[in-house]
């Protein structure tokens, strides 16, 4: 059986942490607190808009968190600065594993997709970035669907797009959400879980496996 592999972005290819130096320099030591409600925020909003059916693209959930996350910490940011971050969250870092795990999957013979709440456009600008683009066979997006995960409807249409069944298909993913989404439409899912205090949700839906980054996934997934 060809196993295919669905990867997160956000969050699990790409660090959404990896702006706090630029952040500290725009509202000082609050930096590393700022960035992670600007990121909850973010997904709260998706959470919303997804099950309102009032879409936006991830990006305008984005710049709408950052907005929020300045007056909550009342830190106001000049147009130039907000736009800078804006611009930087276009490229952000990928994890330092990610390069190499991923290369070490795809030549083992895994179908590497994308699998993200970012527009197709967004994501290939991440991964190129990255230098990964190549390694996958496409991108699907939420988008398609204008609306965001944990909707089932996503994960649905996932394995159209891939020709694939949730049988054999994992999702990767650092989102605990995003895995427990996976897992009730019946795929497998790993859960990458870099920090030893990274939290998983008390729901009694546990992930098929958990790895402390993606050079582990193979033996994983093999296992
Ligand atoms: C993604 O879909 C959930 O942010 C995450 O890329």
């Amino acid at each position: 059986m060809t196993v295919t592999l669905a990867f997160d972005v956000y969050g699990t290819l790409i660090d959404t942490q990896g702006l706090v130096t630029m952040l500290r320099g725009m509202v000082g030591d609050k930096a590393a607190e700022f960035s992670r409600t600007w990121r909850e925020r973010q997904l709260e909003y998706t959470f919303r808009r997804a099950l309102m059916q009032n879409y936006v693209p991830f990006s305008a959930c984005t710049a709408q968190a950052l907005d929020h996350t300045c007056a909550l910490y009342k830190t106001p940011l000049g147009p130039d600065q907000r736009t800078a971050l804006l611009d930087a969250y276009r490229t952000l870092p990928a994890f330092s594993d990610v390069a190499d795990g991923l290369a070490l999957l795809r030549a083992a013979g895994f179908r590497l997709y994308a699998f993200s709440n970012g527009t197709a456009e967004a994501v290939r600008t991440l991964l190129d970035a990255a230098g990964v683009a190549d390694l996958f066979l496409d991108i699907v997006s939420t988008d398609d669907l204008r609306s965001f995960k944990p909707n089932p409807a996503v994960y649905s249409h996932f394995l159209r797009m891939a020709g694939a069944t949730g049988a054999e298909t994992w999702l990767v993913s650092s989102n605990p959400f995003d895995v427990i989404g996976a897992l009730s439409a019946g795929w497998r899912a790993a859960w990458v879980k870099r920090s030893p205090d990274a939290l998983f949700d008390p729901w009694g839906i546990p992930p098929t496996a958990t790895v402390p980054d993606l050079r582990h996934l193979a033996a994983a997934i093999a296992g």
